[in-house]
């Protein structure tokens, strides 16, 4: 039966990578898989064709779908847009509308890339960490929020942190579930010194841990002490969950310590109905408008989230696995895009980068 993908190549540098991530998948196809995959805008470019940064139409063929495939949004050009249709509010309606709770972010430090880190190599050498994102509740979409007029020359802005039991108990499960499966612990973040809804997150999580997870070993820190704890000793940490916010900034200090954040995956799942699971995969990083359109970057996180999508959406572990495994055998052989580029070290373009890991596939198949 044909697997439907939905390809959201969005802004900047998005639609060079996901040019790539389309060559892996002709090759898959080309070797027994089959992929239909379907294109359509998000982000800024959305805007400029219907003045939205995602259609209701791309909605529903996101919902759809078996997986979406996103590459980045967002871009200067759209600075002065309104908010409510700026390109980051398509990729929010997105995670709202598909219900994707759960953003899984590896931060995986490859080894031939630990000099490339802003940490020591000893800090960071075999880095391995999951952050698991709670990713349609928090400050990104409670109310109130807005910015309101007070009269006397005032104004107030407002967001609402708002989290209710059931967002934590289904965001704490995916990531108990993932703890089982590697080292069998869980890290639990949030700030209950200071937030009430910290106060109920930690509560809550020690309630599933009790009744549901009770041989996964649980701990709780602090948000501002784990941000610290990520750039003293980022290795002593495993999975880790946290709120939606929490999560934004922890994951970029998470993706930083690993030398490239043109390296890192991730994947934003729902709740399974009918023996389907909503999924969006994309890269961590953005859209990097400075290097857009010249062929420079890196198709690897966006190749990587595709490899994620094999896993998560549609238990293709095998050919996981030799993705990944080709992406390293290219690192090893010295094949390099700027970003992971060090001193004198010859750069490679972005689709030169995808030559090297389909020739390496075509190796290892
Ligand atoms: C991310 C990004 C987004 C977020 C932006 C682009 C809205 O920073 O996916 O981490 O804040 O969630
Ligand atoms: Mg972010």
């Amino acid at each position: 039966m044909a697997t439907n993908l939905l390809l959201l190549p969005g802004d900047g540098i998005g639609p060079e990578v996901m040019a790539q991530v389309e060559r892996i998948i002709d090759w898959f196809n080309q070797n027994g898989a089959d992929f239909v995959t379907e294109t359509d805008l998000v982000g800024g470019c959305a805007y400029d064709a219907h003045g939205q940064a995602v259609s209701d139409a791309t909605i529903d063929k996101a919902l759809a779908a078996d997986a979406v495939l996103l590459g980045a949004v967002g871009g200067e050009k759209w600075a002065n847009v309104a908010y409510d249709v700026r390109p980051e509010a398509g990729l929010l309606r997105l995670r709202k509308d598909l219900q994707l709770f759960a953003n899984l972010r590896p931060a995986v430090c490859f080894d031939q890339l630990a000099d490339a880190s802003s940490l020591k190599r000893e800090l960071v050498e075999g880095l391995d960490i999951l952050i698991v994102r709670e990713l349609t509740g928090g400050v990104y979409f409670g109310e109130p929020r807005g910015i309101t007029d007070l009269g006397n020359g005032q104004q107030r802005g407002v967001n609402t942190q708002v989290y209710e039991t059931y967002e934590i108990e289904r965001v704490s499960r995916v990531a108990f579930e993932l703890a089982k499966l590697r080292d069998g612990r869980l890290m639990s973040v949030e700030k209950h010194n200071v937030m009430e809804s910290g106060v109920l997150w930690k509560q809550v999580v020690t309630k599933v841990h009790a009744e549901e997870y009770p041989d996964v070993k649980l701990e709780h820190m602090l948000a501002d002490n784990c941000a610290m704890q990520l750039v003293r000793t980022p290795k002593q940490f495993d999975v880790m969950v946290t709120d939606n916010l929490f999560g934004d900034i922890l994951s970029d200090i998470a993706a930083m310590l690993t030398g490239s954040l043109g390296m890192l995956p991730s994947a934003s799942l729902g709740a399974e109905v009918d023996g389907k699971i909503p999924a969006m995969y994309e890269p961590v990083h953005g859209s990097a408008p400075d290097i857009a359109g010249k062929g420079l970057a890196n198709p690897i996180a966006t190749i990587l989230s595709f490899g994620m999508a094999l896993k998560y959406s549609f238990k293709m572990q095998d050919e996981a696995k030799l993705l990944e495994d080709a992406i390293q055998n290219v690192l090893a052989s010295g094949i390099r895009t700027g970003d992971i580029a060090r001193g004198d070290e010859a750069i490679c373009s972005t689709s030169d980068m995808g030559d090297a890991i389909l020739a390496e596939m075509n190796k290892l198949k």
